[in-house]
């Protein structure tokens, strides 16, 4: 069964969103895929605009790999001033490009479109950036107002370390700074985001570095720091030598997320989407005529708890009536719905085929455990862990393919890819100790 508020390709492979832009009432959303199989390869960026961020239309591949590179995870904007000379509005995508052969290679590449990202031209100047490293990767950019210039975060993945640089034209790009990775859990750095983002109910608002370890990290991968972002440095919050690092999913399949820098909701909250997947089993998923799916679109801000600020996810609003609710209690559920769990109890909450549990969410005091177990393969069955605050709502999001747990309204983010097939589930309840 394909999900069904999702985004998955026809066919093929699917991971790292990329390239969200917007532009002339398109969401635009690029992503790594792979023209030619389920498995991880060629990758390319493939296509997929959205009038409304809840019904997408798959586009053909917007930008193929060629002879030089592989077409890597990367960002696009709106050169809406033409300070790259490619045509007023024109769209630019910043992306890497992954050398196809030796010496091994990564460096950051542009290419424009006139065409609303229908058709590509990549810069005959390519590379814009080539510090000769073979591990170099995921370009994040975003037009800084203050300092009118574009700011690009990027990745040194072996050397846990961002980079930041500064360019008026999108093309001659300047180093300003270096986000150290003191402290930082994992190894393997990949997609970093630097966003500013509304404190709720404040009037202010913050920076937050996220980042992505590809290995042994805790949770999906996703960490992030809140800061400030001074037009040239990226200023950690706490203290300097011990920076602290937060998880942003606690499950195992949200990956390489990023943002639609712009625009913003009426709360200045941008959406963000994540690679529901996981590069340590992905390719042993079974093929089913394509592989991978995007998460929930999530809107973002950060909130005030104790002395720190954390990041908060938001279902977008336009699924929330797209997508049934159904009760706990039901035994058999739609394969697509969503579901609000007891916030004033204990319990476990399981959905399965037939006999078959599958998923299992527990809720023991401020303990949450989701255990999958999948029906063909044990190598995949897995247990994950957070902490919810007694009382704290918690909502489960069921597709085929995933859930998605948001709980403490937005402060908790879990989600795992399961392998229940079917369009019913059935599901069971037994609550456990009042809390
Ligand atoms: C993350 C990642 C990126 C890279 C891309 C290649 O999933 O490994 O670092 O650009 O995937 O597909």
């Amino acid at each position: 069964m394909r999900p069904a508020y999702h985004y998955a390709p026809a066919a093929n492979w699917l991971s790292d969103p990329n390239g969200l832009v917007y532009h002339k009432g398109e969401w635009h959303l690029f992503y790594q895929y792979n023209p030619h199989g389920e498995d991880w390869g060629h990758m390319s960026w493939g296509h997929a605009v959205s009038p409304d961020l809840v019904t997408w239309q798959e586009l053909p591949v917007a930008l193929a790999e060629d002879e030089r590179y592989m077409i890597f995870s990367g960002s696009a904007v709106i050169d809406s001033a033409n300070t790259a000379g490619f045509g007023a509005e024109a769209m630019v995508a910043i992306y890497t490009g992954h050398a196809r052969t030796e010496p091994a290679n990564q460096a950051q590449c542009i290419a424009s479109s006139t065409d609303n990202g229908r058709s590509w031209t990549k810069y005959p100047g390519n590379p814009v950036i080539d510090r000769g490293l073979a591990d170099f990767r995921d370009p994040n950019v975003f037009w800084h107002e203050p300092t009118r210039r574009w700011i690009m975060v990027v990745v040194l993945s072996n050397e846990q370390r961002g980079v930041i640089y500064a360019s008026h034209d999108l093309k001659q790009w300047d180093e300003l700074s270096i986000i150290h990775g003191a402290n930082a859990p994992g190894e393997i750095w990949e997609c970093p985001l630097l966003i500013e983002l509304p404190v709720e109910a404040s009037g202010e608002s913050r920076w937050v570095f996220k980042v992505d370890v590809l290995r042994g990290g805790p949770g999906s991968g996703a960490i992030y720091q809140t800061g400030t972002f001074d037009g040239i440095r990226f200023h950690a919050d706490g203290p300097v030598f011990e920076p602290r690092w937060q998880v942003a999913d606690y499950g195992s399949d949200f990956y390489a997320a990023i943002a639609w820098h712009a625009p913003r909701d009426s709360q200045d909250r941008p959406a963000w989407i994540g690679w529901m997947g996981n590069h340590t089993y992905q390719g042993r998923l079974p093929k089913q005529g394509w592989r991978g799916a995007m998460s929930l679109l999530r809107r973002l801000s950060l909130r005030r708890r104790g002395g720190s600020l954390v990041l908060v996810q938001t279902a977008e609003i336009g699924l929330t009536s797209q997508v049934p609710s159904r009760s706990a209690a039901d035994s058999v559920i739609p394969s697509a719905c969503r579901i609000e769990l007891p916030r004033d109890r204990d319990f476990a909450y399981s959905i399965g085929d037939r006999a078959d549990s599958l998923i299992r969410i527990e809720r023991r005091g401020a303990d949450l455990f989701v255990t999958r177990r999948d029906p063909g393969n044990s190598s995949l069955d897995d247990v994950r862990r957070a902490q919810v605050a007694a009382g704290a709502d918690l909502q489960v999001w069921i597709d085929s393919g995933s859930i998605e747990l948001l709980g403490a309204h937005g402060e908790l983010s879990l989600t795992v890819q399961h392998r229940l097939s079917g369009s019913t589930y059935q599901s069971q309840f037994l609550p456990g100790n009042p809390a």
